[in-house]
């Protein structure tokens, strides 16, 4: 029988599931991922991830944070270990990265337990009937899929943030960060959009919902 093409955000991938570790120092701290075939980037951390890593705003008070598109997990575990006082939301749409980031929760943040929740969902479904709102949320945009899909998250964070919240994510140069840039001007204000970093061909953007 011929088989799909698969990618790393198939829901349920069945490529042949071999499981691999990850250790990398972010922010100046050792972390240790689990991960397994079929999802993104399981052989190491991914470049533009590492340079959105390094370029976050973590908040040091309470906030509700969001990893959009989690993957095995390291975005939303660097927010968990760094900022506490906050709830951190991870989510994705591959079941696989889903068990990895439950996986890498538990064993790199001690008191996870009612405080990071790792939900398996499209994008922000999960959220709408909770009413949550964030204060943060990040991500590194599964552009393989299509620019057009990554705009109408765009659009869409907006609803999900609470009025002083920002978005930050990271784009390649060549992926069409200056596309993205014009998009975003039809959703947030061009002085609410900041580029905050430019490196390696990565472009970290960083846009407030409401006057900064
Ligand atoms: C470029 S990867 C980044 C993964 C992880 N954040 C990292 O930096 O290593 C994008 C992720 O978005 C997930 N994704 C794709 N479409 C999605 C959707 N509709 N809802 C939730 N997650 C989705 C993919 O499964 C993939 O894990």
């Amino acid at each position: 029988m011929e088989r799909k093409k698969q990618h790393y955000f198939t829901p349920s991938p069945d490529v042949k599931l071999e499981i691999h570790t990850v250790a990398e120092s972010l922010r100046r701290h050792m972390y240790v991922f689990k991960t397994v075939t079929g999802i993104f980037s399981f052989k190491k951390i991914d470049l533009g991830t590492m340079i959105l890593i390094e370029h976050m705003t973590i908040p040091s008070d309470e906030s509700i944070l969001l990893d959009l598109g989690c993957g095995f997990g390291p975005i939303g575990i660097v927010l968990a270990y760094e900022s506490p006082k906050s709830q951190v939301y991870l989510t994705d749409i591959n079941k696989r990265a889903i068990w990895c980031a439950k996986e890498n929760v538990k064993f790199n943040i001690q008191e996870y337990k009612g405080r990071v929740f790792v939900i398996s969902g499209n994008y922000f479904k999960p959220f709408i009937s909770k009413g949550i709102k964030f204060d943060g949320i990040y991500m590194n945009p599964p552009l393989r899929q299509g620019r057009k899909e990554f705009l109408e998250t765009c659009h869409e964070v907006q609803n999900h943030l609470k009025p002083n919240g920002f978005f930050q994510f990271v784009i390649k140069k060549k992926m069409g960060a200056s596309f993205v840039y014009d998009h975003l001007t039809k959703t947030f204000p061009s002085k609410n959009i900041d580029i905050i970093c430019k490196r390696s061909g990565y472009w970290v953007f960083k846009c407030f919902h409401d006057k900064k």
